[in-house]
C-alpha cells in the first residue's frame, strides 16, 4: 500500500492560497503521494484543529495569517529562528511525535535571491516595512553577512522595538544612512491597495539597486512600476513564495524540490 501524506495550510481566509497547487506539484516531482488541503480555521478553532490534525496522522501544516504567532503556543518545540522572530509558517511532527514549529520565509527569500543572483553578503540592504513579513526575513538576511542591514517604516515608532528585538543581528535604523542601497526590499502591505510610493532616501537608489517585493502578482504591480524609475532589476515575491514552500516540503520529507519547475497560474 502506498503511503499518502496528509498535509495542509491553515488560515483565515485561506481559500486563495497557492500552497495546495505548489505542494501538489512538488509531490509529483518527487513521487511522494500527498493529500494537501487548504483548511479554513478560525482563531477559536486553532488549538483543537492542530491537535486533531496531528493526532489523526497529519504529517505537516503550513500556517498563514492570522495564525503565524498563535500557533507557537501549540507547538512542543520551536526552532531558534522561530523563537527569534516570534512567528512560524510550518509545523511538522518529529520522531518523538512532538509538534515542531519552523519558519521558512527567510530561507525562502535567501534561496530565491541566490537563484536570481541577488547578492547580500557585503551589500547594503534596506527593508521597508515593520510588520510580520519584514521581521520574518531579518535573521536569514543577517546570517548572510550584509555590510549594512537597515530598516525603515511609515510609522517610525514601530521600528524601535524591532531594533531591540533583532539587536543581535546588527539591524539599524535608516535614519542618517547615507550609502548607496544595493537591495531595497518592500515588506509593506501597501500593494494590497494597488499603490506604492516611497520618498525617503531616494537619492541612495541607483540603476544598480535591486528592488524586491515580498508580495507577488497584482499586489506587487505598483511597487514594480514605482521602482522602474530607478532600475530595471525588480522582482516580485513569486520566487520566494515557491522557495518558502520548498523549504517546508524539505522539513517534512528531507527532499528539496526543484522550484524552477513550478507553475502557479
Ligand atoms: P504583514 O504581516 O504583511 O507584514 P502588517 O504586520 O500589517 O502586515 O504590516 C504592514 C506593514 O506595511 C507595516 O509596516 C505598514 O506600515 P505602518 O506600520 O506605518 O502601518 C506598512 N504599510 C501598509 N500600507 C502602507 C503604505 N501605504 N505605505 C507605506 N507602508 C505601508
Amino acid at each position: 500500500m502506498i503511503d499518502v501524506f496528509k498535509l495542509g495550510v491553515i488560515g483565515d481566509p485561506v481559500e486563495h492560497s497557492l500552497s495546495p497547487a505548489i505542494h501538489h506539484q512538488f509531490g509529483q516531482q518527487t513521487n511522494i503521494e500527498l493529500a494537501y488541503k487548504a483548511y479554513h480555521v478560525k482563531k477559536q478553532e486553532l488549538e483543537n484543529f492542530i491537535q486533531a490534525f496531528f493526532k489523526n496522522g497529519g504529517h505537516g501544516l503550513n500556517v498563514t495569517l492570522p495564525h503565524k504567532l498563535d500557533c507557537l503556543d501549540l507547538a512542543d518545540i520551536v526552532s531558534k529562528e522561530v523563537d527569534e522572530i516570534g512567528a512560524a509558517n510550518t509545523l511538522r511532527i518529529n520522531d518523538q511525535k512532538k509538534i515542531v514549529a519552523e519558519t521558512t520565509d527567510g530561507q525562502g527569500f535567501i534561496y530565491d535571491c541566490d537563484q536570481k543572483n541577488i547578492q547580500i553578503e557585503n551589500k547594503n540592504i534596506l527593508i521597508v516595512g515593520a510588520g510580520g513579513a519584514a521581521q520574518s526575513i531579518i535573521p536569514a538576511i543577517a546570517q548572510k553577512k550584509p555590510n549594512n542591514l537597515i530598516i525603515t517604516n511609515r510609522t517610525k515608532e514601530k521600528i524601535i522595538p524591532i531594533l531591540d528585538k533583532f539587536a543581535a543581528h546588527s539591524l539599524n535604523s535608516f535614519e542618517d544612512f547615507d550609502k548607496e542601497i544595493d537591495l531595497f526590499i518592500n515588506a509593506t502591505s501597501a500593494g494590497h491597495l494597488n499603490s506604492f510610493a516611497w520618498d525617503e532616501g531616494n537619492d541612495l537608489l541607483t540603476s544598480n539597486t535591486v528592488f524586491y517585493d515580498l508580495s507577488y502578482g497584482e499586489s506587487a504591480r505598483a511597487f514594480l512600476k514605482w521602482s522602474s524609475q530607478f532600475s530595471r532589476k525588480s522582482f516580485d515575491g513569486t520566487g520566494m513564495l515557491i522557495s518558502q514552500a520548498a523549504h517546508s516540503f524539505n522539513h517534512w520529507f528531507k527532499i528539496m524540490p526543484n522550484i524552477n519547475k513550478i507553475n502557479i497560474i
